[in-house]
């Protein structure tokens, strides 16, 4: 009797954690909703280039020529582009464009005011983008993707480029040089490769979180048998 009813209560607080989890994950979705774009469909980002090494690369390169003049991964070290199998000859001959050392974060060196003068807002660090511009709409890397791939000249804007999913954005058209040169489908594999890069900044832990999830999983449908069989050996007399 008493044990029993006190599997009830167990029972009954494990019910109410589940309906707390389940209104948490309810507004957690209702607010990512409320955080939508511009109205205009986003593209989706080709998620496969996250596990393609070359990939990555590529992109920390393009990252490193064309977008660290203005903004800064700093919650990313060089020494952490080992990561997506980069040597440390490559990274401190080929990726380290500034003064920076090998332990350092990886920074810009436009200073913040000046830029901020120029372009109406200052270049934001992009460590995290990937994450915070995830909405409704998509993905941050569906937002990102998107965005590099959506610039139109704009003679009424001071850069003279305006943005589809960001009307009046005070950043120029940085990659029309490349653009330019490749077919429509290199260029938006390169914007590819450097929105991937950008995702990884975002999470560089993620694709190792992954693995052990699924070991995790692995693990609870082994215990699963487990309990069940052993729980049938104990109740085996009662019943
Ligand atoms: C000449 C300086 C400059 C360069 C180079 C540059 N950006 Fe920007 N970028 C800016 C400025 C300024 C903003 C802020 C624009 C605004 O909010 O109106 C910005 C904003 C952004 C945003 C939006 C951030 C957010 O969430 O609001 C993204 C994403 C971005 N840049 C990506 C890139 C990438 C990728 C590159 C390299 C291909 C790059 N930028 C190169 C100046 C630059």
């Amino acid at each position: 009797m008493l044990i029993s009813s006190s599997l009830l209560r167990l029972r009954r607080s494990v019910v109410s954690v589940g309906a707390a989890a389940a209104l948490g994950l309810c507004l957690a979705a209702g607010s990512a909703m409320a955080a939508g774009g511009a109205g205009v469909p986003l593209d989706t980002f080709p998620v496969t280039k996250l596990n393609d090494k070359a990939a990555l690369q590529n992109g920390a390169k393009l990252y490193m020529n064309y977008c660290l003049g203005c903004h800064g991964i700093s919650q990313v070290r060089y020494n952490g582009l080992r990561q997506i199998g980069l040597s440390e000859d490559i990274i401190k001959q080929n990726l380290i464009l500034t003064e920076a050392k090998f332990g350092d974060p990886i920074r810009t060196t436009m200073p913040l005011k000046a830029s901020a003068e120029w372009f109406g807002k200052a270049p934001p660090d992009l460590s995290l983008t990937a994450r915070s511009r995830s909405s409704g709409d998509g993905t941050g890397a569906d937002w990102i993707y998107t965005y590099l791939r959506t610039y139109v000249p704009d003679e009424a804007r001071p850069t003279g480029w305006n943005n589809k999913v960001y009307p009046n954005v005070g950043m120029p058209h940085v990659l029309w040089d490349l653009q330019k040169a490749k077919s429509p489908a290199d260029y938006d594999s390169d914007v590819a490769d450097l929105t991937a890069f950008l995702a990884w900044v975002a999470e560089p832990v993620a694709s190792t979180r992954k693995q052990i999830g699924v070991v995790v999983l692995l693990f609870l449908g082994l215990f699963f048998v487990f309990a069940w069989r052993l729980n049938a050996a104990y109740w085996k007399d009662v019943r």
